[in-house]
């Protein structure tokens, strides 16, 4: 018996497999085509989005085997690389033998035929990344993860794990979804009828976290420079195509930054994704821009040449109100910008991306650095096109007294926040930070138009099936 080859990947076959080498190549068929004598398989094993060709002798094969080697199937192939006469591809497999590792039955297996929508591929979400369009957006996903942890370990950036589980409901960033080992058909009560929590697993009432942002603080009054990434989670009822309730974000925390080392960071930082990708992951780009988005290219071109607009809210708020068009969401000083705003801004009136500052205080979160007009905070925002807001951030309150004022006037218990407000008693630091939603950074960088569509298993409401 021959001994079994080493498996090489379709990639490396496709760039720098040697024309007349035997080749083992493993992987799942995309089509096959041919007639009676000749048959050519599109074999692909997700290392690119690429097939090889396999070219089958029919009369060589048991019929039987062939058969089964239909679109879905599994199959292993050992035979010599040739030049490929086709078009399109450099080497081909002439085969010498098929191993069929798993059928895929024809009438039955969901994706057989090509051009489904994206809401039928959510449906089938075991089997999406099977599709072009999936291993696509998931190589990217990968390739922005690395690219995300080398941009901060190149710059001495420390990566803190910060707890999914916390007891913390601070924030205000969203709903949170409660974390809770009582039976809920049979809740303990205290004597005036509530939920005894004391009962509860930790005591106390605990909660999926919405964001690593204060324990990353903790973290960056010690290290200096760190950044959380992991995942978060909002119970918000928020069925748009930009909202999660399960998430990934990157938060980078920082001493000694203020709102402009904060924004100089955050550009510096996007730019670096986004030429991430254009560098190392081209031939998925290719694909979908050819696919579903003929200026995804252009536009991820366009971000990294340009400088990004800055502004304060208050001037942003004049333009939208001289905009001569009917908004859903009312504008005025004060009120919170929707994506129509921020859109707007961004696609319309400055054509590029753009960092809104200086928010009313009224509509952000406690932490965030009072200006001394008394009436806007340090906030930033990074708005993007297509996208709207695709970083929120800002530099951090470092006052003591500051802080306990903003506790207090916002109405967040004091007890559950001594250990944040001890940062500011002993040693505190002028310091800034921000989160960016992984998840919308692809949506920019893919081009896709749905949040559901950039990530494995999506969770939104009513879905949770996989
Ligand atoms: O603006 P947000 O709520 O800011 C924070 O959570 C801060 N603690 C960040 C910080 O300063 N460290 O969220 C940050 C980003 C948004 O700009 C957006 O990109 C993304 O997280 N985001 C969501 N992405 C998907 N689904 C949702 N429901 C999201 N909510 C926020
Ligand atoms: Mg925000």
């Amino acid at each position: 018996m021959m001994e079994e080859k080493k498996r090489v990947k379709i990639k490396e076959l496709l760039l720098n497999g040697q024309v007349g080498s035997d080749v083992l190549a493993k992987g799942w068929v995309r089509t096959r085509r041919g007639n009676k004598s000749v048959a050519f398989i599109a074999l692909n094993d997700g290392s690119t989005i690429n097939n090889i060709q396999v070219v089958v002798d029919v009369q060589n094969f048991d019929e039987n085997l062939l058969k089964d080697i239909n679109t879905g199937a599994c199959i292993g192939v050992n035979g010599k690389l040739v030049e490929s006469p086709g078009s399109g591809q450099r080497v081909e497999i002439q085969v010498a033998s098929i191993e069929l590792y798993g059928a895929a039955d024809a009438t039955t297996y969901p994706l057989q035929k090509k051009g489904h929508s994206m809401e039928f591929l959510r449906e089938i979400a075991h089997l999406r990344p099977r599709t072009n369009t999936f291993g696509a957006v998931l190589r990217i996903r990968h390739a922005m993860a690395y690219a995300i942890h080398k941009y901060f370990n190149d710059k001495g950036f420390y990566y803190i794990h910060t707890p999914i589980i916390t007891a913390s409901d601070a924030e205000g960033a969203g709903a949170m979804f409660k974390v809770t080992t009582l039976d809920v058909n049979a809740l303990p009560r205290t004597e005036d009828g509530k939920i005894d929590w004391s009962e509860d697993f930790f005591g106390k009432e605990a909660n999926l976290t919405v964001s690593g942002q204060l324990e990353g603080e903790l973290a960056a009054m010690a290290l200096s420079e760190i950044y959380t990434f992991g995942p978060t989670f909002r119970a918000e009822n928020s069925n748009t195509p930009r909202h999660l309730a399960e998430f990934w974000m990157i938060e980078p925390e920082m001493a000694f930054y203020d709102i402009k080392d904060n924004m100089d960071l955050a550009e510096d930082f996007l730019k670096y994704l986004i030429r991430y990708a254009l560098d190392n992951c081209m031939d998925d780009l290719d694909f979908l821009n050819k696919m579903y988005d003929n200026e995804l290219i252009d536009r991820l071109k366009f971000v990294i040449e340009n400088k990004f607009e800055r502004l304060a809210y208050t001037k942003a708020i004049d333009i939208l109100e001289k905009v001569d068009q009917k908004w859903e969401f009312p504008v005025f000083w004060g009120a919170d910008l929707q994506a129509e705003h921020e859109r707007y801004l961004v696609e319309k009136h400055f054509k590029k991306p753009v960092i809104l500052t200086d928010y009313p205080k009224e509509i952000k979160a406690f932490y965030m650095k009072q200006n001394d007009d008394g009436k806007t905070v340090r906030a930033m925002d990074v708005l993007f096109p297509k996208i709207g807001e695709i970083i929120g951030g800002s530099q951090r309150e470092e006052v003591y007294e500051k802080l306990l004022g903003k506790i207090a006037e916002m109405h967040i218990p004091e007890k559950d926040m001594w250990w944040y407000l001890d940062t500011r008693k002993f040693g505190t630091a002028p310091h800034s930070g921000f989160g960016l939603g992984f998840e919308r950074l692809l949506l920019f960088v893919t081009g896709m138009s749905n949040i559901r569509d950039v990530i494995p298993f999506p969770r939104s409401p009513k879905n949770c099936e996989f």
